[in-house]
């Protein structure tokens, strides 16, 4: 059975009175009313998102209108799924209700910046956190120390208020920056990772072809780095 299917069933298994005894307003009032917690913390997620988002965005604009120069190349987000919620939680041992969920699992809201060059990255980090109302959590760097099998980008986990009628709640949000190569890296090696019955030998094999690409598409992005400050130089004669 799915995880979703088990939560469901486990939903009507909790239900009084039991759901035979209930009429289908009843029953969908009370399906309403079980789920509407978990549902407002997802909203206050999907809010931080926008938060974050919005705040890159309008980097990006004052950029493009100082410099010939976008930083941003792309953004994508999303939620994590409520499979991948309880899986997690559940590989963790964090007991499966909304405090802990929100005490414990960063990654709920995901916001990934896409950059052209690596530069962009540190840069566009260093605006995003000096701004006051953001609150760095946690960082991790694995473009300066890269993962064993190549995997590049930075990790943030920041902390972003968003302001309801009547309260101002902090919440937390996971921004992963990275260069168009290391994202189509990532694309690619996450397809890897979930083929589950692939040959040893074989699988062996992709890995250290893998990891050759991330190294050669790394110093790629260096050069092509170089590249465009020289012909920024150029322009500044
Ligand atoms: P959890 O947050 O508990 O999952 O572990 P962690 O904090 O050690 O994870 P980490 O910050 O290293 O990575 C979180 C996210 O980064 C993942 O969900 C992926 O989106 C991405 N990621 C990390 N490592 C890899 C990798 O080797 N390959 C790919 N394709 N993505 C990765
Ligand atoms: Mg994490």
């Amino acid at each position: 059975m799915s995880i979703k299917n088990k939560i469901k069933t486990k939903v009507i298994d909790n239900i009084h009175p039991p759901v035979g005894l209930l009429g289908r307003e009843d029953f969908l009032d009370m399906i309403d009313k079980n789920t509407k917690p978990y549902r407002q913390l997802m909203s206050f997620y999907r809010c931080a998102v926008m938060e974050i988002e919005t705040k890159f965005r309008v980097l990006d604009e004052e950029l493009s209108l100082e410099s010939e120069h976008n930083p941003i190349e792309g953004i994508k987000s999303r939620i994590k799924s409520i499979d991948s919620l309880v899986r997690k939680m559940n590989k963790k041992g964090i007991p499966l209700d909304i405090t802990s969920i929100e005490q414990n699992i960063f990654d709920i809201a995901g916001v990934r910046v896409i950059c052209s060059f690596p530069e962009d990255i540190y840069f566009l980090e260093e605006c995003l956190l000096k701004q006051d109302d953001i609150r760095l959590i946690e960082r991790k760097d694995y473009i300066k120390n890269p993962k064993p099998g190549g995997y590049r980008s930075l990790h943030l986990i920041v902390e972003v208020p968003i302001f309801l009628q009547e309260e101002k709640r902090p919440m937390k949000v996971e921004v992963q920056l990275r260069t168009i190569a290391m994202d189509f890296w990532a694309s690619l090696e996450h397809k890897l990772r979930y083929k589950k019955d692939l040959d040893p030998v074989l699988l062996e094999e992709l890995k250290n072809e893998l990891l050759d690409c991330a190294n050669q598409s790394a110093a790629l992005d260096l050069r092509m780095e170089n590249v465009r400050k020289k012909i920024e130089k150029e322009v500044l004669k």
